[in-house]
């Protein structure tokens, strides 16, 4: 079987499931990993036979897709702020509002020519500590996540893109006070509630883990609270707190925040306009 001949196949099978244009997209993906062709060399190699063990991933893959699996568990891997990064289904595929927030950091700390220390609380893939310490010289990254399997994966994202980070296994909401101060927090903690489950996509709702994305409709914010207590025991005066909220809750992120005593508490949106994205500074002295 001719390449041509396989993805007139594979898009037939996937035709009521997704739209064209990302149908294209996932074959291109496969072919760059079971092929190792080049993106732009696909259209030109057509004609090229497949091999039984080539035949035999394709469909693998396809037999996934199917079942509306994401195409990075099944490839195993993703791309967050130009960097390769493993995913499996312990961790949450990292979205590309999580590079805004990580973009927001490392534009503050351009101009900062001293060691700066970071926290990165569930940190799922690692793919914000990682960015971090890749982007920011002479930052000296920990980061935690209540999960160990996912702890696995980040250290394993870590060596492949060559930073030292400090990763540890804990829950956060079981933590009173840490042992350390930071120049930054960061948070990109579950914020989805029970009740917005029914407009979720299956693909994200049967494969990606759900005890990093939801959080009870009674105590929506319950993780921006413990942080944000947390951090402000142990931020550094002028140290900054960073998160990633759920879009409804903004202007409550905000009061949290304001009532806790943290100074310039600003809420920034996302490129699709929506709010995103919090930060605010202590003042006091820790
Ligand atoms: C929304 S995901 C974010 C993952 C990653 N930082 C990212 O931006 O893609 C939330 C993460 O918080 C972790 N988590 C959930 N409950 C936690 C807890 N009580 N303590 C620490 N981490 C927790 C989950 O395991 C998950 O990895």
């Amino acid at each position: 079987m001719t390449l041509k001949e396989y993805r007139n196949h594979f898009k037939s099978k996937l035709k009521n499931i997704y739209p064209e244009e990302e149908i294209g997209s996932f074959f291109y993906l496969l072919s760059e990993k079971y092929l190792l062709l080049p993106r732009f060399e696909v259209t030109f190699q057509m004609d090229l036979k497949l091999s039984i063990d080539d035949i035999s991933k394709f469909d693998e893959a396809l037999n996934q897709l199917e079942k509306e699996v994401p195409i990075q568990y099944i490839l195993g891997e993703t791309e967050f702020y130009g960097l390769p990064f493993k995913v499996n289904s312990s961790v949450l595929i990292p979205r590309p509002e999580t590079e805004e927030l990580v973009e927001w950091i490392i534009k503050d700390c351009v101009e900062i020519k001293q060691p700066i220390t970071i926290l990165d609380i569930g940190t799922g893939s690692g793919c914000i500590a990682i960015s971090l310490a890749n982007k920011i010289p002479y930052s000296k990254i920990d980061a935690l996540d209540i999960s160990a399997k996912a702890i696995e994966i980040a250290k394993e994202n870590a060596k492949l893109n060559q930073v030292p980070i400090t990763f540890s296994e804990q829950d956060i909401l079981a933590l009173n006070k840490l042992d350390k101060t930071y120049d930054i927090f960061v948070s990109n903690p579950p914020y989805v509630t029970i009740s917005e489950k029914q407009k979720m996509q299956a693909n994200v709702l049967n494969y990606e883990p759900h005890k990093a994305l939801f959080v009870p409709d009674e105590n929506a914010l319950l993780f921006y609270k413990s942080i944000a207590e947390i951090a402000l025991k142990s931020l550094k005066r002028n140290g900054n707190l960073y998160f990633e909220i759920n879009e409804a809750f903004g202007p409550e992120i905000v009061g949290i925040l304001n009532e806790l005593g943290y100074e310039n508490v600003t809420l920034k949106k996302d490129l699709f306009g929506k709010d995103r994205m919090v930060k605010a500074t202590n003042l006091k002295i820790n």
